[in-house]
């Protein structure tokens, strides 16, 4: 049996220039694993707490030495000496410690770094690639994998919202191939229309410098130009629209909800929930969309559950902001029928049990699972291990440019490759 002999953290730096926690663990072979976490921009209520240090003097208050400190003094030490394949046993110490329901008292972000850490060591103890090893991991939460795939990615082109240039409110604009097609070829198609969306702006005089996520972030009138753009673009390439690639939105609403409407530049005035459902169906009668992620305000049930009754056989209705990677939020969704696809975050929730956990629920109900990096990420794969283990439907990490981006992608290539040859020796 592998031990845990020691941890220790590093406060590091996201792709934003702000801090973020990286942990280690080493084995008694030697072996060492390391993690980091992301972090959101567009963070939802009812999310786990990012135990940020709130010192002005360093990083603008971003700082983490505090969740830095909890994973060297506190967390670290109360797992040395226990065997990391024991996940739940590693996951339940490490909420034990803290006990608040939203992870406030260590941080979400100092426990998920050393749950996470402690799952790819326990991959290297077990001489398991990662994603087999989450898959190991998830059947022992009863999640069914048939047979180990890479999910559809789903490709950030254009950025809005909080994590654009400030004049879009939708938030992401996406473009996905169609699941049936190979990873490597959806992946060519997302490079080649992504430059392709890049030139067109550029011939338009629109700003195409890009967003948090890679996207682009134009100087568009409307929300709905940016995905004429999506369209008149995806023509000028050798791709269709409805069956090599879909459009998709994460409209991201709770940001620009006032409590009562939604103000978005397509309106003259603000809108009511019934306002901005009709103008999803018409959006969706134009363009048929696929993905339709957190269309209305994080906690508007009723509303939820009007448009999965009313789009939901055609879109899948995600809910982010609404279900917070949150086994209670979760099931009152399913009871609710207020949605009928999740986006996964592990660092919503704070360990990867309870992550599995939550999986495990959204299968039962018989939603599709997106697994989905932050807007703030770093170089860290992982999550396109885990996505594979889980058996998500999609993978959402953000456009096909920029480091923090394409590590993840990149892995998932690697992973394709390395499950065809396993495939071709069985
Ligand atoms: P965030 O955005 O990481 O800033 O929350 C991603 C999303 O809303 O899906
Ligand atoms: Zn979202």
């Amino acid at each position: 049996m592998a031990k845990i002999q020691k941890v220790w953290a590093v406060e590091i730096l996201d792709s934003r220039a702000n801090p973020t926690v990286e942990c280690a663990i080493q084995l008694d072979s030697g072996a060492v694993a390391v993690a980091s976490v992301p972090s959101g921009a567009s963070t939802g209520t009812h999310e786990a707490l990012e135990l940020r240090d709130n010192d002005p003097e360093r990083f603008k208050g971003k700082g983490v030495v505090k969740a830095v400190t909890n994973v060297n003094q506190v967390l670290g030490p109360a797992i040395v000496g226990m065997d990391p394949t024991d996940q739940d046993g590693v996951d339940n110490r490490l909420k034990g410690l803290d006990s608040t329901p939203n992870k406030s008292k260590l941080g979400a972000n100092a426990i998920l770094s050393v749950s996470l850490a402690n799952a790819k060591a326990a991959s290297i103890a077990n001489n398991f690639a990662p994603y087999k090893w989450v898959n190991q991991l998830a059947q022992r939460k009863g999640i069914v994998v048939q047979t180990l795939k890479v999910p559809t990615p789903v490709f950030n082109m254009i950025n809005g919202g909080l994590h654009g240039a400030g004049n879009l409110d939708f938030q992401e604009f996406f473009v996905i191939p169609a699941s049936s097609k190979k990873f490597s070829d959806g992946l060519r198609e997302g490079a080649e229309i992504y430059l392709s969306i890049g030139e067109n702006l550029k011939r338009r005089g629109a700003i195409h410098s890009v967003g948090d996520e890679g996207g682009y972030a134009p100087n568009l009138f409307t929300n709905a130009d940016a995905l004429e753009i999506l369209v008149e673009t995806i023509k000028q390439t050798p791709y269709a629209i409805g069956r090599d690639v879909f459009l998709g939105l994460d409209v991201a609403a709770s940001h620009f909800f006032n409590g009562n409407a939604y103000s978005i530049r397509d309106k003259s005035a603000p809108v009511e929930e019934n306002g901005m459902l009709d103008y999803y169906r018409e959006l969706n009668g134009t363009y048929h969309l696929a993905i339709l992620e957190d269309p209305l305000n994080e906690d508007s049930w009723s509303g939820w559950k009007n448009i999965t009754q009313t789009l939901g056989a055609e879109v899948l209705i995600v809910g982010d902001d609404l279900l917070a990677t949150n086994p209670q939020r979760v099931q009152k969704a399913t009871a609710e029928h207020a949605c009928n696809a999740i986006l996964v975050k592990p660092n919503q929730i704070g360990t990867v049990t309870e992550t599995l956990e939550v999986i495990k629920m959204a299968r039962d109900a018989n939603w599709k699972i997106i697994i989905s990096h932050r807007s703030g990420e770093t170089n860290d794969w992982f999550i396109a291990d885990f996505g594979v283990g889980v058996g998500a439907d999609y993978a959402k990490f953000g456009a096909p440019a920029r480091g923090e981006r394409v590590a993840k992608y990149n892995r998932l290539s690697s992973i394709e490759v390395e499950l065809s040859l396993a495939n071709q020796n069985a």
